[in-house]
């Protein structure tokens, strides 16, 4: 046991039931591909045929017909960041979209019930912006490289080093950092939130590319951190040059979290709803999307006539997330995201900031 927690403190932590507890289990539904499971799914499955070979639906299909019954038995919403794969991004989830759109999103939902299919930053983002509701993750280990490469002490450390630099932390980081911060960022509104601060420099971190590309857009000073995506630092800007090579007329659109020289061989660069959004409006004829794979999927079922390249990083954390998984979530209330009271309040402090910027 802690020995530096209060009386008070062991009280809450013992009484307070786990969601299990709150809202028992329910009993696990049969997963059998019947008659009625491939009518009531058929509609679902017109959005993923592309991306689902037709003898397989019939294993897809009893999930999420369950899920799609139990979300409404348990009163759940289900919030899906944009690298979900195509079954989970179209077939069961109620809102999707970037982490700021989710954390917007997470702010406004009236259900008591979040399961929340990404990465466990943004269910504890969801949990700080919804302290008295219950946010569940499939599964707690859907972690992120960016997350993990910096702590509270860390930033702790960079505030003694470089006394009145405000700090602004990327959304992709533990409660723990954000509970440091002075503001959150996300890849969609990074440039605003620099640029909304009255100092001429700036930490951004832990995104070190993220933060090259700000910085090439500001007069700011950005001091940044050695952290980097694993899944957008793989991509290269010759192996870009390659596919343009081959083909001049094809749109190259890349995620911030590159390295600069990535983003300066592509057409475009945002946030991944940024990116979603350029190719429903822009209708290329031939595009590249330099992200995670899942999100190619995603799009072109919603863009026919647009050819999509794939080349194919995946992110190993938020393919974590499965069907199975999810139903679990909602059978047996689990796994439940819950923040430490005592950095709670910091972090949501700095999430708020980032929200409350861009109304
Ligand atoms: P977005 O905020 O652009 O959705 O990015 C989140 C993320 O994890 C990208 O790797
Ligand atoms: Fe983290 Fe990169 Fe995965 Fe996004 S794609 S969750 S930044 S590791």
């Amino acid at each position: 046991m802690n020995m530096l927690q209060t009386a008070k403190e062991i009280r809450t932590a013992q009484s307070v039931p786990s969601a299990l507890e709150r809202f028992g289990d329910i009993d696990m539904p049969d997963l059998e591909y019947t008659p009625a499971v491939a009518r009531e799914t058929e509609h679902l499955y017109a959005r993923v045929k592309d991306h689902i070979p037709a003898i397989e639906w019939p294993v897809f299909a009893p999930y999420v017909h369950a899920i799609n019954r139990l979300k409404k038995e348990r009163g759940a919403v289900i919030l899906a960041h944009n690298y979900q794969t195509p079954e989970i991004f179209h077939c069961v989830s109620d809102i999707v979209g970037d982490s700021l759109q989710l954390a917007r999103e997470a702010g406004t939902v009236d259900a008591e019930i979040i399961v929340q299919c990404g990465v466990h930053f943004m269910a504890e983002t969801s949990k700080l912006l919804n302290p008295e509701k219950t946010v569940l993750i499939p599964d707690m280990k859907a972690g992120c490289s960016l997350s993990e490469s910096i702590t509270g002490a860390d930033v702790r450390r960079l505030k003694v080093a470089n006394p009145g630099v405000p700090v602004v932390t990327y959304v992709n980081t533990s409660a723990d950092v954000k509970a440091e911060t002075d503001i959150c960022c996300t890849s969609s509104n990074a440039l605003a939130i620099v640029e909304s601060l009255e100092e001429d420099t700036v930490l951004c971190i832990p995104d070190e590319y993220l933060a090259m590309n700000i910085a090439k857009q500001t007069s700011k000073k950005i001091l940044t951190w050695k952290g980097h995506c694993e899944v957008h630092e793989r991509f290269t800007a010759d192996e870009l040059l390659a596919y343009k090579e081959a083909d001049p007329n094809i749109q190259i659109i890349g995620h911030p979290e590159c390295h600069p020289d990535v983003i300066e061989v592509c057409d475009f660069s945002g946030s991944t709803s940024g990116m979603i959004n350029y190719v429903k409006e822009e209708r290329p004829q031939k595009v590249l999307l330099v992200t995670e794979c899942s999100m190619a999927s995603n799009v072109e079922a919603e863009t026919p006539g647009v050819e999509f390249v794939k080349p194919c990083n995946l992110c190993p954390h938020m393919k974590r997330i499965t069907l199975p998984k999810i139903l679990d979530s909602l059978v047996f209330m689990k796994e439940e995201v819950t923040i430490d009271p005592r950095i709670a309040d910091r972090a949501r402090l700095a999430v708020e900031r980032m929200v409350n910027l861009g109304k």
